[in-house]
């Protein structure tokens, strides 16, 4: 059976990584979480003194992307995790220090441009689910499946805001994860360099008022569609 490429893209929080990861194990495809990668760039710029109080040294961290490896590689329980130069980093880019700084890297044309070649590469062959801001639009534009996640701001930083608990992180507030999700937005969406958009031909999901299992059911339905009508 011929496989396809799918594209998801969409706010920030919306769970669209665990959707994405949902529909490529159902489907046996592979699975790319660009965001992932923008977040692993992030992290070397803190370690490397490249981005300090929010500020980024751009032609510091420019001239060290091609010492900068990210691979993926399935944990003992089958997640999917990120390794920055060798090291297994899944814990640490989802923290407050990548996800306050991460917009201001993905806002870079150098960066950009250097991703969306290692994952143009990652696509090539198709079976893949890949999930980020511009798969639909830039990274994968003949996908034969666009989907375009969206929730609401408030929503979103509550799930946001559990997951953060969930970690054991006891301090940041509600306020502080509103204000980090909407100014996220207000980045993706404006930046100049491949803002957040929903591409023409891409499939609208809000899953503000809907459960997992609706949400994925809704997917894999439009999934098989997209498959049948690439035979
Ligand atoms: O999906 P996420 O929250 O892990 O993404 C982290 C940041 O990277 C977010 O600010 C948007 C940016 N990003 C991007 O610009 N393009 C992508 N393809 C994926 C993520």
């Amino acid at each position: 059976m011929k496989k396809i490429s799918i594209a998801l893209d969409g706010y920030s929080s919306t769970g669209k990584s665990t959707m994405a990861k949902w529909l490529a194990k159902e489907l046996g495809y592979g699975y790319v979480d660009t965001g992932a990668m923008y977040r692993a760039v992030t992290l070397y710029g803190l370690r490397n003194g490249m981005i300090s109080d929010g500020c980024v040294d751009q032609e510091a961290l420019i001239a060290a992307l091609p010492q900068v490896s990210i691979t993926f590689a399935p944990s003992d329980d089958g997640r999917n995790e990120t390794y920055l130069n060798g090291e297994n980093v899944e814990g640490e880019i989802r923290g407050m220090e990548v996800s306050s700084c991460v917009s201001a890297v993905a806002a870079i044309g150098a960066v950009r441009r250097h991703l969306v070649a290692l994952q143009q590469a990652m696509g090539r062959d198709g079976g893949i689910v890949m999930d980020g801001r511009d798969i639909g639009t830039v990274v994968l534009p003949d996908a034969e499946l666009k989907v375009f996640v969206t929730a609401s701001a408030e929503v979103r930083a509550r799930r946001r805001y559990d997951e953060l608990r969930a970690k054991g992180d006891t301090t940041t507030t509600f306020d502080e994860v509103l204000a980090n999700v909407t100014e996220r937005d207000r980045i993706d969406t404006t930046r100049e360099e491949s803002p957040l958009r929903q591409a023409p031909d891409a499939l609208v999901l809000d899953n503000s008022h809907l459960t997992i299992d609706e949400q994925n059911a809704w997917l894999l339905a439009r999934a098989r569609e997209a498959i049948n009508r690439s035979l």
